[in-house]
């Protein structure tokens, strides 16, 4: 089992820092004025970390599709469709996406059960991206590839109908208002992972802060190529609070939403259990596409 490229180009990737003329750490010049939802961060790994990347990334970790060194978008002419899955996993088996993988650990429990699907996980975070190395080695999966990437911007290379389901489960929240804008769940992201799945394919969310389920639902339920097909009804407030005004929700208008019972394929991972340890609902989507 190889991934497609070299092991050199997957090391570079993970030194990220970039620094100006005057030595301070800048954001790298590719991002343009895009709005990001991650802060680009590049802590050391940690030498358990370490060894698995250099043990583990030339099996899982997609190389040779960033648009450069020490980039997070990928290469302009990149476009994952049936040929590049067929190259990549040797097969034709329907493709799940996960978006923000994090840790891996949901990834790595479902490409361990489902060996007769093949799995993408996207994360831009070295000790994620480094940790789900780990796991996919541990294990020895041979149905699961790791891209450090920006998530959104990957979308856009797959190839209309190639891709069965998509998840992102526990996006992170931005909380403030004036950062709500960066949530990755947005009307070009939807549009984008619509044209990626094939017809009757879903794109399945959670998360456990209120606002951002108010938030999916104003991305998602208007629109015409996804159905909402959950079958629980929600109730919600209708305006959005921020940060510092998180604890007048329970004041506001409330309305009736539909949301989807809990995605048995998914397993307990910290940020839910966090969530849940808070004494926070955690909201569940299915959107089927229409
Ligand atoms: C709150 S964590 C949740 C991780 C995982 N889904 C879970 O449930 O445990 C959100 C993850 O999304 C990743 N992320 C945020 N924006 C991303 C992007 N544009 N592309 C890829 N990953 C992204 C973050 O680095 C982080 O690991």
């Amino acid at each position: 089992m190889t991934a497609e490229n070299s092991t050199a180009d997957l090391t570079a990737a993970s030194d990220t820092t970039v620094v100006s003329a005057a030595g301070e750490p800048t954001r790298p010049p590719l991002y343009g004025r895009k709005v990001l939802s991650f802060v680009r961060r590049s802590p050391r790994l940690d030498d358990r970390l370490q060894r698995a990347w250099d043990t583990y990334a030339h099996n899982y970790l997609l190389s040779g599709i960033n648009a450069g060194e020490g980039s997070l978008d990928p290469r302009a002419d990149l476009t994952l469709d049936t040929a590049y899955v067929q190259r990549v996993w040797g097969n034709a088996n329907p493709l799940v996406i996960e978006i923000g993988s994090g840790q891996g650990e949901n990834v790595a429990a479902a490409a361990e059960a489902h060996p007769e699907l093949n799995f993408l996980a996207l994360e831009v975070y070295d000790p994620g991206v480094a940790h789900t190395l780990l796991l996919a080695g541990k294990r020895g999966l041979r149905n699961l590839r790791i891209a450090q990437v920006n998530a959104p911007e990957l979308m856009k290379a797959v190839a209309p109908g190639v891709v069965s389901e998509v998840w992102t489960f526990f996006p992170d929240p931005w909380p403030k208002m004036k950062h709500h804008k960066r949530r990755i769940v947005q009307p070009e992201l939807a549009a984008d992972v619509r044209r990626a799945l094939a017809d009757g394919g879903v794109w399945r969310i959670a998360t456990d802060i209120e606002d951002y389920a108010l938030h999916v639902h104003e991305v998602m339920d208007g629109r015409d190529d996804f159905a909402n097909a959950g079958a629980l009804t929600v109730s919600l407030p209708t305006e959005h609070v921020g940060k510092g005004n998180a604890a007048d929700a329970a004041g506001l208008p409330h309305a009736d939403f539909t949301e989807s019972e809990r995605f048995e394929g998914r397993v307990l991972t910290n940020f839910e259990k966090k969530g849940l340890a808070a004494g926070r609902v955690i909201h569940d989507f299915t959107y089927r596409t229409r």
